[in-house]
């Protein structure tokens, strides 16, 4: 994959006086810090045969490194930013800087031109994260985002519009009543002008009589009540079908949306913030509601009405329609104006809300730490200058609304005007009849009416249809691969793991793993040791298949674990996670998340294993008791247990302890480790711990320093080794020995 930024064509124009044409460029990349550290835009392009820097205002302006010349490349970490360095043979190393919003961006490159230095296949990861629109350059309004200016509207109407085939028979029916709502609109204007002509004002000559007249008028005012119920009956379903059509489709596609949600994968969360996530399942789901509710029915209905309306006025008279047209295209532009210009003010307003949102979330969800440290005050002050600029832009926007509508009727009575005017002079020449003015006089309101609104269709899809896309982006995301056809069904493992010259990094230039080897037999127990941040957990995440390997391979059973069907893999995977999470519930209900039908014998068993037992009954409501909002009703221990139970009533042939035990005391440790013992047996097992003794019965503990394995063996061996593991150990006993003493 290439990484192609769009470059301005003064800098293209240099590229292309530089490069011979046969070379393929493979990144063209900007930066945003000159060499001398200031703020400024320069351009990287990486070719298969060399790199080129361009920096606007430095002295030596054009850099060219051909690809043999380069010794290493890499990314530094600095204060607010970094730097790529290129290493030469035999020139001095070609630094260029960046700030930290393309730290990502950097090491991707890196990483390209270090496969391109070793003469590897050219593999980068070109999905970074944008802040400008790719076919425009605009910013966008938030980071990888859908830029406003650039949907596709007929391609996303399409796609919405395919959300709706499923109930075309009740889209159907409601165009046929929208039909009929339109045409029975435009009839009683009709009416009144026969009223007015045929029975009030009688024209010259005219012969019928009082009776006639009083008949005709009758039969007039029947019609326009048939009319009306027409309109009536036609309402009713219309709303009805309207709304539940939105309803439904805005439904489908949120439920689309959170199963992909669901079975996305860790990467996708690992770079968003879950509020932003989330506000498209609410907000964007809503827009698209509102749109498809409101606004695609009314922008239907008033766009046929207009067009049949004036069809009619020009059949009637021509000359009058094309004045009371004068106005329209003023109000067009003035509607086209004032949503550019409220747009604006629209994503303010959005931008706003979220600010102000994320303070809200934050802070409550933190409620324990502000209160802890007695922050309440600032919290308080962050929300409340949130909270005032919202205010400031929603004053603005309603004052701007107020503009609006107060120009809009100006620009409309000017119509009203033109049409007494030459309509009233045209009646007077004897050329129109009143009730023809009358009727031009209705249907005028028709036109304008919509006509205000049309100016806003374009804003109010825009929002739609960038909700929609942002939508759509998530629904297209590859989720994880649960439906792999090839993938191979394996529902009952032996439980032999294989790592084989396993490489990982979450960001791919920093690996945090490198080249582990480990072969474990199935049942046997692994204990991994090592500093916090080694990678211990990381090395978890990999077997559960949270992750792609980089490099290398993990295999179950002899299977490379890509192959094996997800659902099988995971089924047979229990994992007691670092920071054990609980669902709102009771206590039994967390136990088989994952047995869901497990019965109540079932679920005791696990807990007693778990040694969770005697502190669930020791509860007013025993295993009925509320954990609350992620556990938070009970105690860390506790909540290590019941994870614990959770994991046991799993029964898998892989258990996974990621600190199973750290948050309880000694003894009860003591306990959980005699029934882990137990459990373990005819099981592989990953045990982490940081506390040594802990690990005491495992089969084999793996040292794991600067993401290598530094030292394997069993407990005794790696002591009489007296290697790594044996000074943790030293320093552990030290520092308890020295806790006890101060005792
Ligand atoms: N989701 C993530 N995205 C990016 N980096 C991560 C992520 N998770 C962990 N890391 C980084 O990877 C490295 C290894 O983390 P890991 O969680 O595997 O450490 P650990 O050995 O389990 O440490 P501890 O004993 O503290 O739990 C750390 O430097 C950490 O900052
Ligand atoms: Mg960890």
């Amino acid at each position: 994959m290439k990484l192609i930024e769009p470059m301005p064509h003064t800098f293209k124009e240099k590229i292309r006086g530089i490069l011979p044409p046969e070379e393929v460029e493979l990144i063209c990349a900007s930066t945003d810090l000159r060499r001398d550290g200031n703020f400024g835009t320069g351009w990287l392009v990486v070719t298969n045969k060399q790199i080129v820097l361009l920096s606007p205002g430095d002295t030596n302006g054009i850099v060219r490194v051909p690809v043999e010349e380069i010794v290493s490349a890499r990314t530094e970490p600095l204060v607010g930013g970094g730097r790529l360095e290129i290493e030469r043979k035999a020139d001095a190393t070609v630094v260029i800087p960046y700030s930290n919003s393309l730290a990502e961006k950097f090491s991707e490159i890196a990483r390209g031109i270090e496969q391109l230095r070793k003469g590897e296949p050219f593999l980068i990861n070109p999905q970074l994260d944008r802040i400008r629109c790719k076919k425009c350059g605009r910013l966008l309004p938030e980071k990888n985002g859908i830029c406003p200016a650039c949907i596709r509207r007929l391609a996303t109407l399409r796609r919405i519009g395919s959300y709706l085939m499923p109930y075309k028979w009740r889209a159907i029916l409601l165009a046929v009543v929208s039909l009929i709502g339109t045409f029975a609109e435009l009839i009683p204007p009709m009416i009144t002008r026969h009223i007015v002509d045929d029975v009030l004002v009688l024209k010259e000559g005219a012969t019928s009589s009082m009776a006639e007249r009083l008949t005709l008028l009758g039969l007039l005012v029947l019609g326009m009540v048939g009319i009306r119920l027409v309109r009536w009956g036609a309402e009713w379903p219309h709303g009805w079908i309207v709304s539940w059509l939105g309803a439904r489709v805005t439904a489908d596609i949120r439920s689309r949306l959170y199963r992909q949600l669901e079975l996305l994968s860790l990467q996708f969360y690992d770079k968003r913030q879950v509020g932003a996530v989330m506000s498209r399942v609410t907000r964007d789901a809503g827009r698209l509601q509102e749109f498809l509710v409101d606004g695609l029915p009314y922008l239907v209905i008033n766009g046929l009405m207009v067009i049949g309306i004036l069809g009619f006025l020009f059949w009637m008279n021509w000359m009058l329609t094309l004045f009371i047209l004068i106005p329209v295209p003023l109000m067009i532009a003035w509607g086209v104006f004032f949503w550019r210009r409220m747009r604006r003010y629209f994503n303010k307003w959005d931008q706003a809300w979220s600010d102000l949102m994320a303070v809200v979330n934050e802070a409550l969800s933190g409620i324990r730490v502000v209160k802890a440290f007695a922050q309440e005050v600032r919290e308080m002050a962050a929300f409340n200058k949130r909270n005032k600029k919202l205010q400031r832009i929603s004053i603005r926007t309603e004052i701007n609304w107020e503009i609006f509508f107060a120009t809009s009727s100006l620009v409309t009575s000017l119509g009203i005007m033109i049409v007494w005017l030459f309509g009233g002079l045209e009646v007077m020449g004897g050329d129109l009849t009143l009730g023809t003015l009358l009727a031009f006089y209705a249907y005028m309101w028709l036109v304008y009416g919509p006509m205000e609104w049309f100016g806003e269709v374009n804003s109010w899809m825009t929002r739609a249809f960038a909700g929609a896309e942002r939508i759509f982006e998530v629904i297209d995301t590859p989720p994880e691969a649960y439906n792999d056809a090839d993938a191979i069904a394996m529902t009952d493992i032996e439980g032999r793991a294989a790592f084989k010259a396993v490489t990982f990094g979450y960001d791919k230039s920093k690996p945090v793993l490198h080249e582990i080897n480990l072969d474990v037999a199935p049942g046997e127990m692994i204990g991994l040791v090592g500093k916090s941040g080694v990678g211990k957990t990381t090395m978890v995440n990999l077997i559960c298949r949270f992750y792609e390997v980089d490099h290398g391979t993990i295999e179950i059973d002899g299977v490379d674990i890509q192959k094996i069907r997800l659902e099988d893999l995971r089924s047979q995977i229990g994992i007691v996670p670092q920071e054990p999470f609980l669902f709102s519930g009771t206590i039994a209900e967390n136990i088989s998340y994952g047995r869901p039908g497990a019965s109540f014998e079932e679920i005791m068993q696990a807990a007693q294993a778990a040694t969770a037992h005697n502190f669930i009954v020791a509860k007013p409501d025993g295993y009925d008791t509320q954990v609350g909002e992620r556990g938070g009703n009970l105690s860390g221990g506790e909540k290590q247990r019941v994870a614990i139970a959770r994991a046991i009533l799993h029964d898998p042939k892989i258990l996974i302890l990621d600190e199973a035990t750290s948050s309880v005391d000694v003894e009860t440790e003591k306990q959980i480790q005699e029934a882990i013992a137990h459990l373990t047996k005819g099981r592989t097992t990953f045990a982490i711990a940081h506390r040594l003794s802990t690990l005491r019965n495992a089969d084999r503990l793996l040292v794991l320093e600067g993401g290598r394995v530094v030292e394997t063996g069993t407990h005794r061996e790696l002591m009489e080794k007296k290697g790594i593991f044996y000074d943790l150990v030293q320093l552990q006993q030290q520092t308890s020995e020295m806790i006890a003493v101060r005792e």
